[in-house]
């Protein structure tokens, strides 16, 4: 194991936390912001560093096409060459592969799909995804894992599972670097919590150094998915991190925190502002909206990041569609949003008020 977890308060389900991992020393609840192409687009790694952003994602699918994992390990691994020092996480790649190639198919063997470089068939192995990201060298690297739509119902969920349970131990033989990377499992099941729960054991069971709850965000209620995470928050070990895959927006950060998961990523906030949207306490700020267009106040009044303190909604407003610069602008806005209301919640070691949005009874007698 290459991480110490420990507990600094705790808040009902909800924790505060110190996660040391080989590059960093992050504080949970935290969010990672998502690079593709070993870059968050749109800002500098000095800039994510000014707003207090601890690790970021990084998709071994991306990076092995291009510029592929054996250049960036000649080139000294992730962190040298994208000059970032502070923590990384990679995901697998299979769950890009099926949500970005419509084409791709999964047998027992790993996930095949066709080459976007030359069209030609290829397959990844879950060994081959963790030599992958044992060559690209983050901080926490992910189990290769069968990802199946919530929406879907039947066999193929508990298959998937139970191959995700399976390859879990073909990834764990196949990880070189366990005292310098750490390998999270992650738990499948759809929304049946039978299914869940055999998938949690079987990877505690395991004993990894974290433990992800992926699955989720595909077109679920947010009840069922907040159920879910309930459930597995419970079931996972209280000193290990938990990560929910993919999620999300403020209010999902604030509600599966107060149920007791510790590390989120989402593309929401930049893949947003690239749409001209801020993310403001009140909900959303549309900068493309003509009432914008003479506007001479910050975006967020009550922000201290360094958009609101030097530049106009008018401004941004006349950036926003016609210059890069725009949505620069407001990706730094809204990841250092991001960055405060996840240590919003972990300062406080407890979850105060919700953002705008509505949360059911059952989350708040959770909590
Ligand atoms: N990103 C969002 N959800 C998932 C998931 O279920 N598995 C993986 N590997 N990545 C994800
Ligand atoms: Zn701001």
């Amino acid at each position: 194991m290459a991480l110490r977890f420990e507990i600094l308060g705790r808040f009902n389900r909800a924790r505060a936390a110190q996660l040391t991992l080989p590059h960093f020393v992050c504080q949970t609840p935290l969010f990672m912001p998502v690079g593709t192409q070993g870059t968050i687009k749109g800002l500098a790694t000095n800039q994510l560093e000014e707003i207090g952003c601890q690790i970021i994602l990084g998709n071994t699918y991306h990076l092995a096409l291009r510029p592929t994992s054996e250049l960036i390990d000649e080139l000294g691994g992730l962190h040298q060459f994208m000059n970032w020092p502070r923590a990384l996480l990679t995901d697998s790649g299979g769950f890009q592969m099926v949500s970005l190639l419509h084409l791709a198919d999964i047998t027992e063997k790993g996930v095949t799909f066709q080459s976007p470089v030359d069209g030609k068939p290829m397959l990844l192995t879950p060994e081959e995804s963790i030599q992958i990201q044992n060559r690209i060298g983050a901080d926490i690297i992910m189990a290769l894992d069968d990802v199946v739509k919530t929406t879907i119902t039947g066999p193929r969920i508990e298959e998937a599972m139970y191959r995700t349970l399976r390859w879990i131990d073909r990834c764990i033989a196949a990880h070189e670097r366990p005292h310098e990377q750490n390998l999270f499992g992650i738990v499948q099941g759809g929304l049946d919590p039978v299914l869940r729960d055999i998938c949690v054991r079987g990877l505690v069971d395991r004993n990894l150094p974290g433990y992800a709850i992926g699955g989720l965000t595909g077109g679920e209620s947010k009840d069922s998915f907040w159920r879910v995470v309930a459930q597995c928050t419970a079931a996972l070990p209280e000193d290990k991190p938990r990560y929910v895959m993919g999620v999300g927006y403020p209010l999902d950060i604030v509600v599966c925190s107060a149920l007791g998961a510790d590390m989120y990523d989402c593309v929401y906030p930049t893949r947003t502002a690239r749409f001209g949207t801020a993310l403001v306490p009140e909900g959303v700020l549309k900068l493309k909206h003509n009432a914008m267009a003479d506007d001479t106040r910050p975006i967020d009044p009550t922000c201290a990041c360094m958009v609101c303190r030097t530049y106009s909604r008018a401004y941004i407003h006349c950036l926003v569609t016609k210059d890069a610069m725009g949505s620069q602008l407001l990706s730094y806005h809204n990841l250092y949003y991001m960055m405060k209301r996840s240590t919003h919640i972990n300062n406080r070691g407890k979850v105060s008020r919700f953002p705008k949005g509505d949360v059911p009874e059952w989350v708040c007698n959770a909590m």
